[in-house]
């Protein structure tokens, strides 16, 4: 079922299974703040597992609840296999496929799991997230269809004017676009209930071509690999034949971290930060997730960028150095 975004899609996994009965939701600690808010405004119990520095998961279920398992930058959690041996006895197995869209993140037997995605994530969409449940989905809403119009708009416009990069910085078109992207954030936040998707979105995602999308991705990561890899400590040392990246995730000291992205952003390359830690995680009781919390960033290496790209990113970030 398409839903507005990935977390829409949990809020529904997550309503379907407190209709069911669960009340509790079993989240890793190393998690993107945005997740918390379904459990919240569904007004579930939660508790946080330990991931390690391998990002593996090593939850342990209370009966009855729902498990989050996250494929983090793309790769499988180590831990999916053990886990899926279990999922559906003693607890609800749901897995966040949202950075992993193209990966392989199939079963060669049935496995009783929940699965998300935010296919908005990996292609040009402005809206965009599924879940595995059955049955029609929500009517979009009159206020989702034009945040989608505006986005588009505000996309195309960004398109045409980083197509330029020797024309002048323009603060005005800058504002434009950022504040439709903004606007379309603002919505997911704070509606997270509603999920209803335009039409237009599923449409736009079918004529998308998702094969070069992947070959790009991995061309690009692997390009990255060769030119970095003896100089940063690389999340993922290797790239599996059925991976599709979501980035170039590395660990620098969290000092550095923080300048190094803003050295960047000056030069118009934005990296995120999966992700600052929420509130409700305590660095103490996690300290694993605490520590990939200050430590990494995110390198771009998305289907927009060729060989080129990836040469000019390596020697600014190796400056940077
Ligand atoms: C692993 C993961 N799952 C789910 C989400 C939520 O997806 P969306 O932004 O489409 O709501 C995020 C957001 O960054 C994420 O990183």
């Amino acid at each position: 079922m398409w839903t507005t975004s990935g977390r829409s899609a949990f809020f529904l996994v997550l309503q379907h299974l407190k209709s069911a009965g669960v009340n509790h939701v079993h989240l890793p600690a190393y998690l993107c703040e945005s997740l918390l808010l379904p459990v919240k405004t569904l007004g579930l119990k939660y508790s946080f597992y330990p991931v390690d520095l391998s990002l593996t998961a090593h939850p342990n279920p209370p009966h009855r609840s729902a498990v989050l398992l996250i494929h983090y930058f793309g790769w499988l959690n180590p831990a999916t296999s053990e886990l899926r041996k279990e999922a559906g006895r003693s607890f609800h197995l749901i897995e966040d496929a949202c950075h992993a869209l193209l990966s392989d993140w199939s079963t060669s037997s049935p496995v009783e799991r929940f699965v998300l995605l935010s296919p908005r994530k990996f292609g040009p969409l402005p809206l965009g997230g599924w879940c595995n449940l059955p049955g029609e989905p929500p009517r979009a809403t009159a206020k989702a269809e034009t945040l989608m119009w505006r986005s588009l708009t505000a996309r195309l416009l960004r398109g045409t004017y980083l197509r330029q990069p020797h024309a002048p910085v323009d603060p005005a078109t800058e504002r434009f676009y950022l504040s439709a992207f903004q606007a379309v954030d603002q919505y997911l936040e704070r509606e997270v209930g509603e999920s209803g998707v335009p039409a237009f979105i599923p449409e736009m995602a079918a004529a998308l071509d998702w094969g070069k999308i992947s070959r790009r991705r991995r061309r690009n990561w692997r390009l990255l690999h060769a030119l970095l890899a003896n100089r940063v400590q690389a999340l993922a040392g290797a790239l599996p034949s059925a991976t599709v990246p979501l980035g170039y995730p590395i660990l620098l000291p969290a000092a550095k971290r923080d300048r190094v992205r803003r050295v960047l952003a000056t030069q118009r390359v934005f990296c995120p930060v999966h992700w600052p830690l929420p509130v409700e995680v305590s660095a103490r009781s996690f300290p694993d997730a605490a520590r990939l919390s200050r430590t990494c960033l995110t390198l771009p290496i998305d289907q927009r960028y060729g060989q080129g790209d990836m040469g000019s990113l390596s020697e600014l970030f190796l400056r940077t150095q």
